[in-house]
């Protein structure tokens, strides 16, 4: 079969026009749609608020219909291609991105901040899923089945669904979409894609890559939108039976109302949502061991992972010791210029910040902050970098904390970009809204406990259930956390960030519908089981009625 290259489509990325395939046509049925952009939105450097990366043309829901439609039109042909086809396809797409990696690692750094050392591992994990995927393709194995009947054979066959619309976050721009489009190519879906707007360019070159691996038109169609289009253009794709599975990773709010509108039509969507993830530090714990997680757990990616640590739930004993170790590691982290070697950059977007500016209004009195030597924005000059110069809250700053300043160490120009200082707040109770939220940014929980039941509680209090760590050295305390966590995942002794690209992935609760991403898991978001009973008989076997089964001799017991 000629695989053929998608029709390229316009799109600005650093002025020169790329091809950003809104929808592309499938040459064997003809229909090409063209994109009708609504809205032209920039995406910036969150590092450097006047880089623009790209322009990027938002388009209306007809568009994201049409792209469906024109994703159904292409998926009866992608789907005969034969399974060890496709997965030489997404073979060639890992190498390529291998190839390119260091190239795309750089764009995930400009476009989103994410340092460069991440970025790096971020593009791995792509790599990573195409090379569990590509020998998928050799398998993706059906069953045979014995029948009841004599001379009947029973099979069962993983059928592609059809169109997968796939709408993603661009805290993982490239990777999470990774999950989502390789597995549903694999199997022979294809694939609507909405990136997160401010993610736009690592998207189209994410698509240019499929391209260049042989994916063929119509298969992969990008449709930059914003949330409110996406929602219109998708209720009206499933009203139309042009999307047979959605995929979201974002928030719990928005993952809720896509879950009931996939409900209305049938469908169970695969959501990877928001997560509170709780590490448990026990009183025998490595206390160097469970800092340096927490650090990387809560402060990598600027905490805006979903599995990013929230609350540090550590037991009474050895409190005073962690959170005093905890704040010298955040204090002398080093935070900035996301092309070097930091902790972390900035944040996503002026979105992001916004929503990280909430947050902090939720400290309170019994808050014991440390880890920085201000609160809120990191700034280049002014501002009373001192601690307790700037009084207690209000405007001006919280917990003896000024609002806003510079921060020492810091490594770049503070006043380019979005960049946070990290906060640690100890004495989070229960019943406070930091406690229970998500708080997505850098800012990281602690809550004491007395008893390991008592911990338990505490890390499924906030109703989520994504990721969770416990450090311990003691096997049963790890196995008792194990079994009473509602988590999807469990780290005994490692962070809560950082899944290994072939465990299944997700939550439960809050954090999703118990659906899972990565590894063989995903397979079954991706297909469809259809059976198959086969009889060569010579006549019609009735299953149940015409079941011979011997007769026993029930009553039967053996002598003495
Ligand atoms: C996400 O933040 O949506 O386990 C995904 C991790 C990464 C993936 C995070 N491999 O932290």
């Amino acid at each position: 079969m000629t695989l053929v290259r998608p029709r390229r489509v316009s799109a600005r990325i650093d002025g020169r026009t790329h091809g950003l395939c809104a929808t592309v046509g499938d040459p064997a049925g003809g229909a090409e749609v063209e994109p009708a952009p609504v809205r032209v939105v920039p995406s910036t450097d969150p590092a450097r608020l006047d880089d623009v990366v790209a322009e990027v043309e938002l388009v209306g829901p007809e568009t994201i219909l049409a792209a469906a439609v024109a994703a159904q039109t292409a998926a009866r042909s992608w789907a005969a291609v034969p399974a060890p086809v496709r997965g030489s396809v997404i073979g060639s797409f890992g190498r390529l991105v291998a190839d390119n990696a260091d190239a795309l690692a750089r764009l995930v750094t400009r476009e989103v901040g994410k340092p460069a050392a991440e970025a790096r591992g971020e593009v791995q994990e792509i790599i990573d899923t195409c090379e569990f995927f590509r020998g998928e393709g050799r398998r993706l194995y059906g069953q045979t089945v014995p029948s009841e009947m004599p001379d009947r054979q029973l099979f069962t066959f993983r059928e592609p669904l059809g169109v997968m619309m796939v709408i993603t976050a661009g805290n993982f721009p490239v990777a999470v979409p990774s999950w989502y489009l390789v597995p549903a190519l694999l199997a022979g879906n294809t694939v609507v894609w909405k990136p997160a707007e401010y993610a736009a360019a690592c998207a189209q070159a994410m698509v240019e890559l499929l391209a260049a691996a042989g994916v063929p038109a119509g298969a992969v169609n990008l449709v930059p939108a914003d949330g409110r289009a996406t929602a219109a253009g998708l209720e009206r794709a499933l009203a139309a039976g042009a999307v047979d599975k959605v995929g979201f990773t974002g928030s719990t709010e928005v993952g809720r109302s896509i879950g009931a509108l996939c409900g209305r039509h049938l469908q169970t969507p695969c959501l990877e949502l928001g997560g509170k993830n709780p590490m448990v530090v026990t009183p025998d714990a490595d206390l160097d061991a469970a800092v340096s997680a927490a650090v990387f757990a809560g402060f990598g990616t600027a905490g805006q992972r979903c599995t990013s640590l929230g609350t540090a739930i550590v037991h009474e004993s050895v409190h005073d010791a962690f959170v005093h170790r905890f704040a010298a590691a955040v204090s002398a982290a080093v935070i900035g210029d996301p092309t070097g070697d930091v902790l972390y950059g900035p944040l996503l977007d002026a979105r992001f910040a916004a929503g990280f500016e909430r947050h902090l209004t939720l400290l309170r009195d019994h808050h014991r902050l440390s880890g920085s030597t201000a609160l809120g924005r990191i700034t280049g000059t002014g501002g009373p970098a001192e601690p307790g110069a700037a009084g207690t809250k209000g405007a001006a700053g919280f917990g003896g904390l000024p609002r806003n300043g510079p921060r020492r160490g810091f490594v770049g120009d503070p006043d380019r970009g979005l960049y946070y200082h990290p906060l640690i707040v100890d004495g989070v109770r229960p019943d406070d809204e930091l406690f229970r939220e998500e708080t997505f940014g850098p800012i990281v929980g602690v809550a004491t406990y007395r008893d390991l039941d008592e911990a338990i509680e505490l890390a499924n209090l906030p109703g989520y259930g994504l990721s969770s760590s416990i450090y311990t050295a003691d096997a049963a305390s790890a196995l008792r956390f194990r079994r009473g966590v509602r988590a999807g995942m469990v780290s005994v002794n490692g962070s809560t960030t950082g899944a290994e690209a072939h465990l299944p992935f997700g939550g439960n609760g809050r954090s999703g519908n118990g659906s899972r991403q990565s590894g063989i898991w995903m397979l079954d978001q991706v297909t469809r089981w259809q059976s198959l009973s086969w009889d060569y008989s010579g006549r019609l076997q009735r299953a149940q009625l015409d079941t011979a089964v011997p007769a026993a001799d029930l009553s039967f017991r053996l002598s003495g």
